[in-house]
């Protein structure tokens, strides 16, 4: 079987192996392609793996060889599925890879927050400490967690692994999602969204992009939030009005953000949250600790390996295509 990896840096940038998908075929990685060479690079392959690469049906029409397509990820928009569907290509993704990854990162955001250990380092090897009068100082105002509500927006599998964490910290936990079960009672109080707006001091989105969700941080909604709030968006970017954010954060309505994720990724030099104050901003990387990273390794080369042995393993047809 020949494979194709159209983008593989950002899953494996050379700390993974991919011996595992080298034991089903040959294998041939690109870091990344340009639009351009996609056909050529494909080829006559059997497997095409991709992680944001985009495959459209006439990309399927130039490669008439592909039989399997696997995505590196658990969203597949990139692909054209009803184009691959069509050709009996199944479309294999990765459901789940990194729930404690993303929440655990969740809290980095909040507690660099809560006490700016980054600045107050930066500041120490800037000489601040040796030349400070006091034998501590800080230069941002600091933040105790415990008794703190948090209101999680989206309480699926991060959002109730969140809760965990904030539990352990001696948060009330409130949540708000379009469906209840059982497990998300035993960790939070359900509440509905202008509660949860109006009661929290920490709100962080974990919901998936739908078109409901889609800028469920914006001005109408940020005028029902405590001023003192920190807002953290380790979800999707288009989830935050991002003007509308900016604004509030320069005046002072909204008193601190994290986000590890924006409408347009890479993000581009005029997004104003560049220039909103008290804003933290980190390049998608919830996700990437290795120990996730190997997960979804692992789960590509299962599926991969259903394929080749006839079964089929997260084929995504007739799925409801996430975000
Ligand atoms: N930053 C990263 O690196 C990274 C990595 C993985 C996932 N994510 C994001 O995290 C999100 C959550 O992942 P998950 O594994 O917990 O997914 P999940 O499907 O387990 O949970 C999503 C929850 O959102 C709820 N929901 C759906 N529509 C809603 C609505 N209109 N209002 C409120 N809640 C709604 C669902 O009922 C579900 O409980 C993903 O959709 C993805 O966007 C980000």
């Amino acid at each position: 079987m020949k494979i194709v990896i159209l983008d593989g840096y950002t899953l494996n940038p050379g700390d993974l192996s991919w011996a595992g998908l080298e034991a089903l075929g040959d294998v041939k990685v690109y870091d990344r392609l340009h639009p351009e060479d996609i056909v050529h690079a494909i080829g006559d392959a059997d497997a095409v793996l991709t992680n944001k690469t985009p495959i459209s049906e006439s990309t399927l029409i130039a490669c008439p060889g592909v039989k399997y397509i696997g995505v590196l990820a658990t969203g597949y928009n990139v692909v054209d599925v009803n184009a691959a569907k069509a050709r009996n290509i199944p479309v294999c993704n990765i459901p789940t890879y990194g729930t404690m990854a993303v929440a655990q990162f969740t809290f980095a955001l909040l507690l660099e927050l809560c006490h700016h250990v980054g600045a107050h380092s930066d500041s120490v090897y800037a000489g601040e400490w040796s030349s400070n009068i006091d034998w501590c100082y800080w230069k941002h105002p600091l933040m105790e967690l415990a008794g703190k509500t948090i209101g999680i927006i989206g309480f699926g599998r991060i959002g109730q692994a969140v809760a965990s964490i904030a539990k352990a910290l001696g948060m009330k936990v409130l949540a708000f999602d379009a469906y209840e079960n059982d497990a998300g009672k035993a960790l939070a109080t359900y509440t509905g969204l202008d509660e949860l707006l109006h009661t929290s001091d920490v709100i962080t989105l974990h919901c998936p992009l739908f078109p409901e969700t889609q800028g469920i941080i914006c001005n109408e909604n940020i005028q029902k939030m405590k001023q003192s709030v920190f807002i953290i968006n380790a979800s999707r970017g288009p989830l935050v009005v991002e003007q509308d954010l900016c604004d509030a954060l320069n005046s002072g309505r909204v008193a601190g953000a994290a986000m590890d994720v924006v409408s347009t990724e890479p993000i581009k030099t005029d997004n104003p949250l560049l220039r909103a104050k008290n804003c933290l901003i980190t390049p998608h990387i919830a996700w990437a600790p290795i120990e996730s990273r190997q997960r979804l390794m692992d789960i590509a080369v299962d599926n991969l390996r259903a394929f080749s042995r006839g079964e089929m393993l997260n084929n995504v047809w007739g799925k409801e295509q996430n975000d």
